[in-house]
């Protein structure tokens, strides 16, 4: 039975040179489980999987094989970020799929958001599976898996392994930050040299962009959103709220509202600001953002957005609303 509980003497990792003991623990660790073998990541850019990957390279290298998957349902400029820091930066062993048709042909019309969950879970395995398959000789399987994941202690649904994978793939898993709370993993991340964009950046739902743009997706209500989404980034980074706020993201609903456009009437897409603070994610209320932050916020979604002739803050807390629309 494989040890799933954090060492009671463990200390919590809360500076450099704790986080530097860690890694140099792991790294020796990782090196003798692994040896001269290779190890397959599936790389999202999230917190949990760019550690595992920047502490995997670090013990051993382009064994490593890295997969990241665009299934076109990323934020903005995620996937080269993802190519940029990994690839350029670290020398990773990295494949980069273009799954974004893939992705989007299957979507097609789906409404149901758990349907539209599963057919993003399922494909992600699919496409992986493939990738999988290309490559000679994989003994292990590495995921992301950190603590809260084990002991299910929270809400957020992070979907950190490849679970599903078929059979006859039987990889040895390694999980390197197993027994790691996300605090934690972010101090590691830090240390390992990750930007800091990446170690803090906020939770990221698995199917992404894919429950925001709700209903069923369309490439123009999801480049719609794509944009909203990065430009309220921008602006809560220029105003240093990225810090203060827990989670903030723009939502685009399947329905359209008339507005005036160059004097002429328009029929296009509201789009809905969600921001929330949370301990845990089970409830959440909603901060007060400043007015003249919401209104540029507006003024740029409504002047630079295609397709868009409103903008709306949500000012639900969880309870009654969940933090996702969907
Ligand atoms: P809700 O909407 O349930 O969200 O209040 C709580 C937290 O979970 C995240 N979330 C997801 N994460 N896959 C994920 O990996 C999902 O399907 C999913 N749905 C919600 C949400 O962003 C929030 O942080």
């Amino acid at each position: 039975m494989e040890n799933n509980k954090r060492p009671e003497t463990m200390a919590r990792i809360q500076t450099p040179e704790l986080a530097r003991a860690f890694i140099e623990e792991q790294v020796n660790a990782l090196r003798a489980q692994i040896g001269g073998k290779k190890v397959l990541l599936a790389l999202s850019g999230g917190v949990d999987s760019s550690v595992v990957a920047a502490l995997l390279i670090r013990a051993v290298g382009k064994q490593l094989v890295c997969v990241h998957v665009n299934h076109g349902l990323m934020r903005k400029g995620e996937s080269e970020q993802v190519i940029e820091v990994f690839r350029h930066q670290m020398d990773a062993n990295l494949i980069y799929v273009d799954a974004v048709d893939r992705f989007l042909d299957k979507l097609a019309g789906v409404a149901e958001p758990e349907q539209k969950r599963k057919i993003i879970g399922a494909e992600f395995i699919r496409v992986f599976e493939e990738e999988a398959r290309k490559l000679d000789q994989i003994d292990f399987l590495a995921q992301g898996t950190i603590y809260p994941d084990i002991i299910e202690s929270g809400p957020v649904k992070a979907h950190h392994n490849v679970g599903g994978l078929p059979e006859d793939l039987h990889f040895q898993l390694v999980e390197p930050l197993k027994f790691l709370f996300k605090d934690e993993v972010r101090v590691v991340g830090m240390e390992l040299g990750l930007p800091a964009g990446m170690v803090y950046r906020q939770p990221f739902p698995g199917p992404g962009l894919g429950v925001r743009c709700l209903g069923a997706i369309t490439r123009d209500r999801l480049h719609a959103l794509r944009e909203a989404d990065a430009i309220v980034r921008e602006e809560f980074d220029k105003n240093g709220l990225t810090q203060k706020v827990w989670q903030f993201f723009a939502v685009v609903p399947d329905f359209r509202s008339t507005g005036v456009k160059d004097g002429k009437r328009a029929y296009d897409w509201p789009v809905i600001l969600r921001a929330v603070n949370t301990v845990d994610a089970m409830t959440a209320t909603v901060p007060q953002l400043p007015w003249d932050v919401l209104e540029t916020i507006t003024r740029r979604i409504l002047s630079e957005v295609d397709g868009v002739c409103r903008v709306l803050y949500d000012l639900s807390p969880k309870p009654t609303a969940t933090i996702e629309w969907e």
